[in-house]
């Protein structure tokens, strides 16, 4: 997964609001997104230590059937999609993570030339690499960076060949505008001859979404309210973690599953200083994930600059995954 990149702090900075430790990027940032008319947090502030944990666990749950349809795809699809890829191809993945996906296509793809794994966590990312370099005997070269900054591929990645991947309906975490500006900045990154292969989570009843963004063990709730513990520790602001609780409602009209923290009553947070007021039921808005259709994640592939090779689904039709050919 992608987290920020972070002002790791000393021990003594962990107790809570230790001025010299403070992260001042991220303090101005957090100030600047509650300061706002409607209250909003970055979602790139979910991934801390305990974040990367209870995300990891949230793709475990019965009811977050993302991870288990997307590697289902994959695992149907293997065999035809290392067909129509052929030989040699060097495989670049975004936000490569445990690389579980990863696998999947390193065991189907023949003879590939190396693998790029790019990831914000550098610690993760080089442990991976390290395991998947030994087990498949492959040139694998991780580029530790935030792929929504510009990016350079390191000179020795072979690129004429080149299949990215960005699973995980990640997709769905841009707003559709940035997701397209985000394709069209891969399209420009990979080259003209390149493919990419992207997971997309589809529409469907609301009840089965809504679930699978508040599941009955509290675990994608313990995700979310995690911003303001770590808020707590890391700025030395004062949230009642008791005076807010999680809520994900899907709006039908914007296709999107959105996250919020609702306070409980009228309450006051400090945060450096500064008196943050909150109504009763008022919200923090704090995620999206954008749900698509076969078609409309055509047409944005399409405004990204690629067109679609093929589109894949599970039995169920909960999740899909694109072939995309550069356009
Ligand atoms: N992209 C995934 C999704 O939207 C993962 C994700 C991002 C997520 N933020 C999340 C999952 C918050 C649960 C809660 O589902």
């Amino acid at each position: 997964m992608t987290a920020p990149s972070e002002t790791v702090l000393e021990a003594e900075g962990d107790a809570g609001g230790d001025a010299a430790a403070i992260d001042q990027a991220m303090l101005a940032e957090v100030l600047a997104g509650l300061a706002a008319p409607r209250k909003t947090i970055a979602s790139k502030f979910f991934y801390d230590a305990e974040g990367s944990r209870l995300f990891d666990a949230i793709t475990e749950l019965e009811e977050y059937y993302l991870t288990r349809a997307e590697t289902a795809v994959l695992q149907q699809q293997a065999a035809d999609l290392a067909e129509r890829i052929g030989p040699g191809a060097t495989l670049v993945e975004f936000g490569s993570g445990s690389s579980v996906k990863t696998r999947i296509l390193l065991d189907a793809l023949s003879g590939l030339s190396a693998y790029v794994p790019i990831d914000i966590s550098g610690d993760h990312l080089d442990a991976a690499a390290k395991r998947l370099a030994a087990d498949y005997g492959l040139p694998v070269i991780p580029l530790h960076a935030d792929y929504h900054a510009p990016l350079e591929l390191p000179p020795q990645v072979p690129r004429d060949h080149l299949l990215g991947f960005f699973p995980g309906s990640t997709i769905g975490n841009f707003e559709p505008e940035d997701a397209a500006e985000f394709l069209r900045r891969l399209r420009s990154f990979l080259g003209g001859a390149a493919r990419l292969l992207v997971g997309a989570d589809l529409q469907k009843d609301p009840a089965r979404l809504e679930v699978a963004y508040d599941d009955a063990k509290g675990v994608t709730a313990a995700f979310n309210m995690n911003l303001l513990v770590r808020f707590n520790r890391e700025l030395g602001s004062d949230f009642d973690l008791k005076g807010f609780r999680h809520e994900a409602h899907y709006d039908a009209d914007l296709g999107r599953i959105e996250m919020h923290l609702v306070s409980l009553r009228d309450q006051t947070v400090t945060l450096d200083g500064q008196r943050i007021a909150f109504a009763a039921g008022e919200t923090i808005h704090t995620e999206n994930s954008y749900k698509y259709t076969l078609e409309s994640f055509g047409a944005l592939a399409q405004r990204g600059g690629w067109r679609s090779e093929a589109s894949w689904t599970d039995p169920e039709n909960l999740f899909s995954v694109h072939l995309l050919i550069a356009a």
